[in-house]
């Protein structure tokens, strides 16, 4: 055991204490699970040894529920920061740790509270949802909460001439859109990772894998929408790639969710869909913070941890718990 200093996390958002390169951490973590009735929640974009080790691997919407059904006294989020709040949100009497306090999102943080609420005074009669990318004041100033699993059916259930303002993802709210024929109000924010895939460089995989289907999330553009065989959350494409004919996809969203579909389909290709820059797949900086030592360390200090005010807690609960209760309405 080590002993900490009072603030043993000190600015770096992360437990800075050096891990024996001998220990086997898959080990430790599984005996952490059962010692502290913890449970390790994963999103797919998360790296494989991560997604390895934990109890579920999903996309926002399947964590939202896992988290929402929890026996864990301990629930160690591998994913970002808004993903671990909801949890907490959902849970407030257990413990949330997230491995590194600093895996953010650019989509959340294209909405601050502050310039959200004014925008919303711009529109007093519309309802207000808004995608789970975003912080828990976003959440406790909206009327119900979405994923890419669930953002269409949620729109739909509600009558025809209610008017919505959608926040914070302007690509996914003009695709929404165009799926459910409304004209929600948009919020201007965007994903970093899913903005800069190279439609060019997709075209010319295309060319040189012509059998291959190319599949999208929809926090992507237009322009990469447009020349998709499927679009969906990722745990859509995960599913549409294990049901469907093809044996070979471009796969445009963060290259995190190939190790599954690898693992899910070992006889079929997956090739990462390039941004624009010169790596050759598209990582989120943000979700690659957490690593498997990360990990092992919040488990095992049960740090860092998830805090919020009670009031914010209260607030924020309500529209997420309306999202679980129309997506299972639906099956979802
Ligand atoms: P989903 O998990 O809903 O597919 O969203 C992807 C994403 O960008 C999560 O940060
Ligand atoms: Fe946020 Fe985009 Fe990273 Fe998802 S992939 S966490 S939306 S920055």
């Amino acid at each position: 055991m080590h002993n900490f200093k009072n603030d043993p996390l000190g600015d770096s958002g992360f437990l800075e204490i050096e891990v024996d390169p001998k220990l086997d951490l898959f080990k430790e973590i599984g005996r952490l699970k059962k010692e502290k009735n913890a449970v390790v929640l994963a999103h797919y974009y998360q790296e494989p040894d991560i997604q390895d080790v934990a109890d579920f691997v999903g996309d926002s919407l399947g964590l939202a529920q896992q988290a929402a059904k929890t026996n864990a006294d301990l629930i160690c989020f591998a994913g970002v920061h808004f993903m671990a709040e909801t949890a907490k949100i959902l849970n407030p009497q257990k413990k949330v740790v997230l491995p590194d306090l600093n895996a953010g999102c650019s989509l959340a943080d294209s909405a601050p509270a502050a310039l959200f609420r004014k925008f919303m005074q711009k529109y007093p009669d519309h309802l207000v949802i808004s995608y789970i990318n975003c912080s828990a004041e976003i959440k406790a100033l909206s009327d119900i909460i979405c994923t890419s699993s669930n953002a269409q059916k949620i729109i739909e259930s509600l009558p025809e001439e209610q008017k919505i303002i959608f926040a914070p993802d302007k690509n996914l709210g003009a695709y929404l859109n165009k799926r459910t024929g409304r004209d929600m109000v948009l919020w201007n924010g965007a994903c970093m990772v899913h903005e800069i895939f190279s439609l060019e460089k997709i075209l010319k995989l295309k060319t040189r894998n012509p059998n291959a289907k190319i599949i999208v999330h929809p926090e992507c553009e237009d322009h990469v929408l447009r020349v998709a065989d499927y679009i969906g959350s990722t745990t859509g494409l995960l599913k549409f790639t294990e049901k469907d004919e093809a044996l070979e996809y471009i796969v445009v969203t963060e290259a995190g969710i190939l190790h599954q579909m690898q693992l899910n389909s070992p006889h079929k290709t997956f090739i990462p869909a390039p941004p624009t820059n010169n790596c050759a797949c598209n990582d989120c900086p943000h979700m690659k913070l957490n690593t498997l030592e990360k990990l092992y360390l919040c488990m095992q200090y049960e740090q860092p941890e998830i805090i919020m005010e009670e009031a914010l807690l209260n607030a924020a609960r309500r529209p997420i718990e309306r999202m679980l209760e129309i997506s299972a309405r639906f099956g979802l």
